[in-house]
């Protein structure tokens, strides 16, 4: 029994040692000191012993009790002290754990370059509602009534009047209205078509362009076109131009460029044409000037409208754009 006893003093200070946070402490202290603690147990036994040991056996207890007691009582003391570098089994001279970040949406990152680059070539930025009367979204747009080209934007009706707009170009409308010429501005926003496959979602992203003035030609298109597209990929990103039909430009042409991917051989991204399509453009119609009281003799302008996620899919080399929109951390994280 005095073995045990000495076994009990120098386990206890050893674990005392051995503790990292205060918690532990207190545990220990419970686990010595406490009703049915070790030591406690020992001293309830003492009794049991035969009678002349029992003295000896309660004072070297009994000191025991007091020398675990204050090495508990240091040992706690020196956790709670704030020079502390172990408490509650959180180290405190680790450096702390950085707060995860938030980062900007790849359509977001895209819609901004193109912003950026058509602000330097001297573009204000525009926006606009995206719940968008007919008037704007066709009408005043040159789209008559039960025009076929209103085929072609698979049209969100909200009423008979009213739409989700399909394109951004209702912009050029409300800009032109408000703001006598020159206008040079870019329109980013978001756009709706009951479409939904690997190239095309019920919402995506549209960057407008317009600028009107005197004396604008079809070769400020093409510099300005040039431009962006050499900024937004690269110099050796050719591009060209095909005549097209838009009923609020004339004339009209949608724009290639050389395959990012192949750089003109043909692959299955191009269907072996060697020229993907990104935007459609034009000479701004004389039925919008007239539209918004612009002098139709006296100013030109050309206009442009581009898919952003078009663009990124072709800037990424991502094959389905509803990747954009799954949410999946694992595909976002990699922009
Ligand atoms: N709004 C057209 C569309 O979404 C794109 C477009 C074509 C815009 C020609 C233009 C333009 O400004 O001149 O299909």
């Amino acid at each position: 029994m005095e073995n045990n006893l000495d076994q009990i003093h120098q386990n206890g200070l050893a674990e005392i040692e051995a503790t990292e946070n205060s918690n532990d402490i207190q545990d220990l202290a419970v686990r010595y000191l406490g009703r049915k603690g070790i030591l406690t147990q020992y001293l309830r036994n003492i009794s049991k012993l035969p009678a002349e040991q029992r003295p000896a056996a309660g004072k070297k207890a009994n000191e025991i009790k007091t020398i675990l007691d204050k090495a508990f009582k240091r040992a706690a003391e020196k956790f709670a002290s704030a020079g502390s570098a172990k408490d509650d089994g959180i180290d405190v001279s680790l450096p702390g754990r950085a707060a995860p970040a938030g980062y900007l949406h790849p359509i977001t990152q895209i819609n901004n370059q193109m912003c950026d680059i058509f602000s330097s070539l001297g573009f204000d930025i525009a926006e606009g509602p995206e719940v968008e009367s007919d008037y704007y979204n066709f009408e005043a747009l040159n789209f008559p009534k039960d025009h076929p080209a209103r085929d072609m934007q698979d049209t969100f009706f909200v009423s008979e009047d009213v739409v989700l707009r399909t394109h951004t170009s209702p912009l050029q409308i409300r800009i032109m209205e408000k703001h006598p010429p020159p206008v040079r501005i870019v329109c980013p926003g978001k756009v709706y078509r009951c479409d939904s496959d690997l190239t095309h979602t019920p919402m995506f992203h549209q960057v407008e362009g317009l600028l009107v003035d005197e004396n604008i030609s079809f070769g400020d298109l093409k510099g300005v076109l040039t431009t962006f597209v050499h900024q937004m990929f690269d110099e050796q990103t050719s591009l060209r131009f095909r005549p097209s039909f838009f009923p609020f430009t004339e004339p009209s042409a949608e724009v290639d460029i050389l395959c990012v991917m192949c750089r003109g051989k043909g692959c299955r991204v191009c269907s072996h044409t060697g020229w993907i399509e990104i935007l459609g453009s034009g000479m701004v119609h004389p039925a919008l000037y007239e539209n918004v009281g612009y002098d139709a003799d006296r100013y030109t302008g050309f206009a442009f409208g581009m898919g952003v996620e078009r663009i990124a899919m072709l800037k990424y080399g991502i094959d389905d754009i509803r990747k954009f929109f799954d949410n999946d951390m694992r595909f976002l994280e990699q922009f």
